[in-house]
């Protein structure tokens, strides 16, 4: 989950025979190009992700993966598990090990989930403090009511963790469903909120995150972010497109 950048200089001597000193020469001669375009100073930031050239070598072409998943139930949010099935194996991508998940779903609850390769966006993702908003449809097995909108939007209070939960917004569907519009991610927060009520959650879907939502994708199928939606969730735009991943897909 690491996301590294180096100034340009120290990436040249790290990723080939020049020197940092060389570095300055081989950018005036215009020997290095940065996503395409001719380097312009030793003081350039490389990241996991630029695409650099020297000459005819390619010193980096690490490309950004972000994956939307709609998650079975009984698949686990892990990238090995000995007993259940993980979401890494349920994909097709032929990074898929260089995969980490971005925002976890218990094993039951089924499906918007987040798979990269990009450290710097899946903790964006996942940080109350960027107030991304995830939504949740919830079956309960007991009747709703207005006290419960109330609660939500008060916040509950967890013991273990000693903190109240952040404002959530309920909409009461019917009288054992619910949508549930949430910025956090606690560990099985939306069971502990209704848990506080004595009330089991029954079936638990995850239906968007920020502005992603599954769009027609079925339970257990998985695709690539869109170019737009790696732009509006704050990814990385590829240097080249991915269309040998496309394939995949
Ligand atoms: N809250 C839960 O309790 N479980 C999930 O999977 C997601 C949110």
């Amino acid at each position: 989950m690491k996301s590294k950048t180096s100034r340009l200089d120290r990436f040249i001597s790290q990723n080939s025979d020049y020197s940092i000193s060389d570095t300055r020469r081989l950018i005036a001669q215009k020997r290095i190009f940065i996503d395409g375009i001719p380097a312009e100073s030793i003081q350039q930031r490389v990241t996991e992700f630029t695409h650099v050239m020297l000459d005819d070598e390619c010193l980096n072409d690490n490309e950004p993966v972000y994956i939307i998943l709609n998650k079975p139930k009984g698949v686990v949010s892990a990238t090995k598990d000995h007993q259940h099935s993980t979401v890494i194996d349920i994909i097709r991508h032929p990074q898929k090990n260089d995969l980490h998940i971005a925002g976890r779903l218990d094993l039951n609850t089924t499906g918007l989930l987040l798979l990269t390769n990009d450290g710097a966006w899946s903790r964006k993702i996942s940080l109350p403090e960027t107030k991304l908003l995830k939504t949740y449809e919830v079956t309960l097995a007991n009747p709703l009511s207005q006290e419960y909108v109330d609660a939500f939007k008060q916040g509950i209070y967890f013991k273990y963790e000693n903190v109240t939960t952040q404002p959530a917004h309920l909409e009461i569907l019917s009288a054992h469903t619910a949508k549930l519009s949430l910025i956090e991610g606690k560990y099985h927060q939306i069971k502990r909120m209704f848990g506080y009520f004595r009330n089991e959650v029954l079936a638990l879907h995850r239906a968007s995150v920020g502005s992603l939502t599954l769009d027609g994708l079925g339970l257990g199928e998985s695709r690539l972010l869109r170019t737009f939606e790696v732009a509006q969730s704050g990814g990385v735009m590829p240097f080249k497109q991915p269309a040998r991943h496309h394939q995949y897909y």
